[in-house]
């Protein structure tokens, strides 16, 4: 049988290296996180940048999330202000992500923030990640390993799946912990989430000592009609149903659910982590299956549930 995995590389020290060495000339790799995996390359190269860009087939003008190893380097590149500090003390590295006003002498890429003067930065915890990001002395832009619009990955097989041979090298750091992308706060002004993950609005709260809203798009997603539809399988998905017709998949959660040939329990132990972790798997696999459109069940509005809600609403944008 071919093998179409030649381009996933077990994380060992010879492979970092290697990776290390596509990053260096400039390419793009896959990369794993406790999120979902990235399409990583050199913030500070534009020609990286561009290649991330062109990849994805992503617009030019929704810029890139970058990945740093610890506070060092981050200090030459955004403005520090207290809001970060506790957060990053209590929760980095972790699956957030942080909006803060760059630095004029910055040498990330122009093309990273598409014209923004802030920049969006994360402190991943997944170790292969975490071994890479120490090895190099440059930060990472990293986009979700899809196409534009399209699920996360949340494998090494999942970013074969969205780029073929595109990618020549694909860190395997096994099945993501946390399946979901990691929560953004907009820090540049009074702190507001821009996209809900796995840390709850409710937990920054408590670290800030003060209300934070939730923004219900982030500005780089308000163009007209544009990124409307994101996280999407491809194929139709209608939420809070029961029933569903022939050829169409019924996403469940909890243990009042029978299992069925074309159902997919997110958790039988109502466990919403679960869930969160099922979510893309799960889609990935009711697409590869050919079903023409997909029904879920009602899913709880509490913690990670509410990220859960927000990625199926917008996947199933119409
Ligand atoms: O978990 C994650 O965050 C993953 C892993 C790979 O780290 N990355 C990820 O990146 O989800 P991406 O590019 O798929 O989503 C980043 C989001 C985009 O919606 C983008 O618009 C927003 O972050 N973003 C990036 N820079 C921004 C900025 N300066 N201001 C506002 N939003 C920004
Ligand atoms: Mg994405």
């Amino acid at each position: 049988m071919k093998n179409i995995y030649l381009n996933i590389f077990k994380a060992n020290l010879l492979n970092l290296k290697k990776a290390k060495k596509y990053i260096k000339s400039n390419n793009i790799i896959g990369l794993p996180t406790e999120t979902v995996y990235g399409l990583a390359g050199n913030a500070y190269s534009n020609t990286s940048v561009k290649k991330i860009y062109s990849l994805k087939k992503r617009p030019n003008f929704n810029p890139l999330i970058v990945h740093y190893h610890d506070l060092k380097s981050l200090n030459n590149d955004v403005i520090l202000n207290k809001n970060f500090i506790k957060m990053y003390k209590t929760l980095c590295p972790g699956p957030i992500t942080f909006i803060l006003k760059k630095k004029y002498r910055s040498k990330i890429s122009k093309l990273v923030s598409a014209g923004k003067n802030t920049l969006a930065v994360r402190f991943p915890k997944h170790a292969v990640a975490r071994k890479l990001l120490k090895m190099l002395d440059a930060p990472l832009a990293a986009p979700s390993a899809n196409i534009s619009s399209k699920l996360s990955p949340t494998s090494a097989e999942d970013v074969v799946d969205e780029f073929k041979n595109k990618i020549k090298l694909v860190l395997d750091g096994g099945r993501c912990k946390i399946g979901l992308e990691s929560t953004i706060i907009d820090l540049t002004k009074t702190p507001s989430i821009l996209r809900q993950g796995s840390i709850t609005k409710k937990k920054i709260c408590q670290i800030l000592k003060t209300k934070i809203k939730n923004s219900r798009h982030s500005k780089v997603t308000r163009a007209p009609g544009q990124l409307k539809l994101h996280y999407s399988p491809g194929i139709p998905i209608f939420m809070n149903k029961q029933k569903p017709k022939a050829n169409e998949a019924f996403i469940t959660f909890g243990k009042k659910y029978k299992s069925g040939k074309n159902r997919f329990n997110l958790s039988k132990n109502n466990n919403l982590n679960e869930a969160a972790n099922n979510l893309y798997r799960i889609m990935r696999k009711i697409k590869k299956r050919k079903y023409k459109s997909i029904i879920v069940s009602e899913i709880p509005k509490t913690g990670v549930g509410l990220a859960i809600n927000d990625r199926l609403k917008k996947a199933s944008y119409k």
